[in-house]
């Protein structure tokens, strides 16, 4: 369990000052110009050495991430741009940062801006989060007036501007691509990747997109040293990570926890265990909608980790923990999953389109088990003709989900088709 000195969120519930002044009490923007004179370089080779990996859900290497921007400027301007546009269900962590600490947020997007060259910020907040946009506002307006952004940033000499965008409510605006067109006052529809937004991204200019947690986490990182975080979680899936705890449990909350901790430690020890207790658990999903779900039986040891989820095909993603108990329709709540890809789907590419509302027709059937024992083979085929044939991840988003439940629950999808079989066949 991690240790309260190894903390990095200190106002993750709000019990204290959200402002300027409480921000500085627990630390932040304190002598800021100090991680300035590491130097650019320097802070992008210890952000590589903290093995720090994106918290927005793919684990890229973050500081791999910025060394990708250009040394040189070709007369391009650069930008960081903080993706704020957190809608993965069951996550809510981001928007915990940006409700209660919005100054932690701001000085990362400061560091790592001048890590990167970046000639200005934007940051990208989801437009349902009206509070949390207002709070970033004030703190926004707060740190300019204290001359800690804008020119002579923090008295370093750098000039860097922090602006703020509310989204308008679609889902494919988190992905990186859509939201650089929708910050640019375009339809919110991913681009084609390569080339990837360090070569040409806002306005075709240089351009990283980071999550916000990636950003609140590294002027710490900088502050006590990359060995540090390097030492918290397991090689390769270091430091401390917030967890979202949600569905069948008797508390659920969100946490900061070390990278790795066993899943039943992270329910029993913050969210008071499995409603019912651990036997009653059916099976969760560890890192929001868009991985697979895992049943009880793997779910008894596996690490909440990037390698260690991938190790059991599923993933940690988001680190949205959802939680369900043995009361819940396990086929039902998959085909709600599917709806919601369907519904979110841009609708640019054909497998996408088409596809995820094959699937959510036939999800609905099997809800039922009106369907055919054949056709949860052709849904898996579906599932695979989606996967990976697509402009960007939320195919494969829609596909995972269905993928999941055929592998460990494939005899209840059967038992209800032969049972709606067996009342036909009495009629
Ligand atoms: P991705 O793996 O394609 O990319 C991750 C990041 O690494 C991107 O910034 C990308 O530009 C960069 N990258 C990857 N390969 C690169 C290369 N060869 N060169 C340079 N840069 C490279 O994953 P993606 O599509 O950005 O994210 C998918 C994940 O997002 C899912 O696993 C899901 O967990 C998560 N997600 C999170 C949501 C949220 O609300 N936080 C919402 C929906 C999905
Ligand atoms: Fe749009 Fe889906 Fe294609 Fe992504 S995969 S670009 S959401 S149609």
């Amino acid at each position: 369990m991690l240790k309260d000195q190894d903390r990095i969120f200190r106002n993750l519930y709000g019990q204290d000052d959200w402002r300027l002044a409480g921000a500085k009490r627990r630390g932040i923007w304190d002598n800021t110009k100090a991680l300035l004179e590491l130097g650019q370089d320097n802070i992008i080779e210890e952000i590589k050495k903290s093995e720090l990996r994106g918290r927005g859900g793919a684990g890229f290497p973050t500081g791999m991430k910025w060394s990708f921007m250009p040394k040189q400027s070709d007369g391009r301007p650069s930008y960081l741009v903080v993706n704020s546009d957190e809608s993965e269900p069951g996550t809510c962590k981001d928007r915990e940062i940006c409700r209660f600490d919005p100054h932690m947020l701001l000085e990362g997007c400061l560091v790592a801006g001048f890590a990167m060259r970046a000639s200005a910020c934007y940051i990208y907040i989801r437009g349902e989060f009206y509070n949390e946009a207002s709070n970033i506002q004030v703190a926004i307006d707060e740190a300019y007036e204290a001359g800690l952004i804008g020119k002579n940033a923090c008295g370093s000499g750098y000039d860097y501007d922090i602006y703020l965008h509310r989204g308008a409510g679609a889902y494919i605006c988190g992905e990186e691509s859509a939201l650089l067109e929708s910050l640019e006052g375009k339809k919110g529809q991913p681009r084609l990747k390569p080339p990837f937004p360090a070569a040409c991204g806002l306005y075709g200019c240089p351009t990283t997109v980071n999550n916000v947690e990636s950003i609140a986490v590294a002027p710490t990182i900088l502050r006590r040293g990359a060995a540090w975080f390097a030492a918290l979680g397991r090689p390769k899936n270091t430091g401390t990570k917030l967890f979202c705890i949600s569905g069948h449990v008797n508390k659920q909350c969100n946490v900061e926890e070390e990278m790795g901790i066993p899943l039943r430690e992270l329910i029993e020890k913050h969210a008071g265990g499995v409603r019912g207790g651990w036997d009653n658990l059916l099976a969760v999903i560890p890192g929001g909608a868009s991985v697979p779900m895992l049943p009880k039986s793997i779910c008894d040891d596996v690490l909440m980790d990037f390698d260690s989820l991938r190790a059991v095909q599923s993933g940690l993603g988001t680190a949205a923990v959802i939680v369900m108990d043995k009361s819940t329709d396990v086929v039902e709540a998959i085909a709600r999953l599917s709806h919601f890809y369907m519904h979110e789907s841009c609708g640019q590419c054909t497998p996408c389109r088409e596809g995820t509302g094959w699937m959510y027709r036939i999800m609905q059937r099997l809800v039922r088990g009106q369907a055919e024992l054949s056709e949860i083979d052709l849904l898996l085929d579906v599932t695979k003709q989606i996967e990976g044939h697509t402009i960007c991840a939320l195919g494969d988003a829609a596909a995972w989900p269905i993928q999941g439940l055929m592998r460990h629950f494939r005899p209840e999808v059967e038992r209800r088709i032969n049972e709606y079989r067996g009342l036909k066949a009495a009629e």
